[in-house]
């Protein structure tokens, strides 16, 4: 059965924007989320594009702050450092890739903890890493609200995560490892390293795949019943698409979906869960639910 993330995302939205509702009507602040946004890659405009509309949908304000490809490391660094210090923004991202000129590191860094809703900054990585409250990235918990709104057995579920970025693999690996429901799973973590990916997929009962690699996870690589999570969203060539392309997910869908009980379509799995996640942290945000004022 196929796991709907655009019809969970969109309740979420809805019950978010409630809350703000609530909030504005007890004298609050609306919150208010700020991304910045480095040249013109395809994907992150589109990304970028998304967080700004779902900030709407939820009744938050939203800055976009746009540089051309050439912004010194220097000048992003005095922008994040504005954003730190101005009391009206909440949370803000700055979408990543960055430009090769640019440490991604350096400007993960630079960002406030406090106001780090994408969760990349170490304090929040490592406060994850121990289970404590903090801005878990936006993908991961993503994935953990989907397994949980479908009410998807974790504990004890042999859990497959084929990728190790930053981004997904190591944070969603950790998260599935930690004893909390969903999660309590028994993890393991392939990558392009590891030598029997199939034999070990095929013992998973959950795969959570971001390789970034189309198609990549094969009929024959899936034990019959298993959940799927598709994080892959690869743009594909497409002639017969008004965009030129279609994004491809990193299982071979077709294939795999008869034999799964649950899985993510790509697009409207994972992708808009991601941006939900966003919103979710932006409003722990605006509460200071998670780190005092
Ligand atoms: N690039 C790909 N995913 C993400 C994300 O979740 N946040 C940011 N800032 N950049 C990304």
């Amino acid at each position: 059965m196929i796991i709907d993330g655009k019809q969970v995302a969109a309740d979420i939205k809805r019950e978010i924007s409630e809350t703000v509702t609530r909030m504005l009507a007890q004298g609050a602040k609306r919150p208010h989320l700020a991304a910045i946004l480095v040249g013109h890659d395809g994907g992150s405009e589109t990304y970028v594009a998304h967080k700004v509309k779902a900030c709407e949908e939820c009744g938050f304000k939203s800055t976009l702050i746009r540089f051309e490809d050439d912004i010194t490391e220097e000048k992003l660094l005095e922008t994040i450092d504005t954003l730190n210090k101005n009391n009206d923004v909440d949370g803000f991202i700055v979408q990543l890739p960055l430009p090769k000129h640019i440490s991604e590191q350096r400007v993960i860094e630079a960002i406030d903890y406090r106001k780090d809703v994408d969760g990349f900054h170490p304090v929040n990585v490592g406060r994850m890493s121990i289970g404590l409250p903090c801005f878990v990235s936006a993908t991961p918990a993503g994935i953990l609200m989907l397994l949980e709104r479908y009410n998807i057995p974790t504990k004890g579920a042999n859990c497959v995560v084929l990728g190790r970025s930053n981004i997904v693999g190591k944070p969603v690996a950790n998260l599935m490892m930690q004893k909390h429901i969903p999660g309590d799973s028994t993890v393991t973590v392939c990558h392009s390293a590891t030598k029997n990916i199939k034999e070990i997929c095929s013992q998973a009962d959950i795969i959570i795949a971001a390789l970034g690699s189309p198609g990549f996870v094969k009929a024959d690589m899936v034990k019959d019943g298993a959940v799927i999570i598709d994080v892959g969203t690869t743009r594909v060539p497409d002639a017969t698409r008004k965009s030129g392309f279609r994004l491809c997910g990193d299982v071979d869908y077709e294939n795999v979906a008869p034999k799964c009980s649950w899985i993510t379509p790509v697009p409207g799995g994972v992708g808009p869960m991601t941006i939900v996640s966003l919103m979710k942290n932006t409003l722990l945000a605006a509460r200071h639910d998670i780190y005092p004022a």
